[in-house]
């Protein structure tokens, strides 16, 4: 099935629920139960196919995970912050988690450290289009405090599909958590960046967050420096 058709239906098939939702608040039960109203085919039941394994797209994935509350951080949020950029992307930067502006939009890196990271590309000769962009957690910790155990491992099966769908040559992650996530680590990011390491068999390079560097702008030197490594590597 097409990605756009799939949307389509399982717009109308969100749409129809609604409607039967309504007509139960107002006391029509005999329509909810009704068992022709039943079946849904399997591939467009978002609720029931939300391990991301079963998904082969991303826009697949995205849609699946629109009603996720499989940790706490879902009753919290605006919106889930999926990821964007090119689905063939040959470069992939997995950051923290979303802040403000990410829930608020559902667009990751869009607040001050986002800037900073689209300053960071395009020092490299890339553009956000070129990239994919993605986080450890999909939904906003509240006031921005440090993912939770319990929140990372209910979203990891996510962040590993996506790269499982993408296949980069090469992951930058940004900050302690993407790289300790990934590299499957306690290590701190003073002893990780800078170094190449793999990712089921991908060579990913972490380096410090630009949340970091906007509090610390002597990060930008080596920051810098783990960048050429990649745009080496990259061309
Ligand atoms: N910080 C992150 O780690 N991710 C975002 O999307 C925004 C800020």
């Amino acid at each position: 099935m097409s990605d756009e058709l799939y949307h389509k239906c399982h717009e109308a098939i969100s749409q129809g629920r609604a409607i039967l939702e309504d007509l139960q608040q107002w006391g029509f039960e005999s329509i909810i139960t009704s068992p022709q109203e039943e079946p849904v085919p399997m591939a467009i039941q978002p609720d029931s196919a939300l391990t991301p394994e079963n998904t082969n797209t991303l826009s697949e994935m995205e849609i699946n995970l629109k009603n996720c509350c499989l940790c706490p951080l879902s009753k919290q949020r605006k919106n889930i912050v999926f990821g964007a950029g090119n689905p063939q992307a040959r470069l992939v930067l997995v950051g923290e988690a979303p802040g403000r502006e990410e829930d608020q939009q559902g667009i990751p890196f869009v607040g001050e450290a986002g800037k900073l990271l689209d300053k960071i590309l395009l020092a490299m000769n890339l553009s956000r289009e070129e990239v994919y962009i993605c986080n450890v957690l999909k939904c906003r910790p509240p006031g921005n405090r440090d993912p939770q155990a319990d929140e990372i491992a209910a979203c990891e099966p996510f962040l590993k599909q996506q790269l499982a769908l993408i296949q980069p040559e090469l992951i930058i992650t940004l900050g302690r958590f993407a790289a300790q996530e990934l590299l499957k680590t306690t290590a701190p990011i003073s002893k990780l960046r800078g170094k190449w390491h793999e990712y089921e068999g991908i060579p990913l390079m972490p380096t410090f967050h630009p949340a970091y560097l906007l509090r610390n702008p002597s990060g930008k030197r080596p920051v810098w420096e783990d960048m050429k490594k990649v745009m080496q590597r990259l061309n």
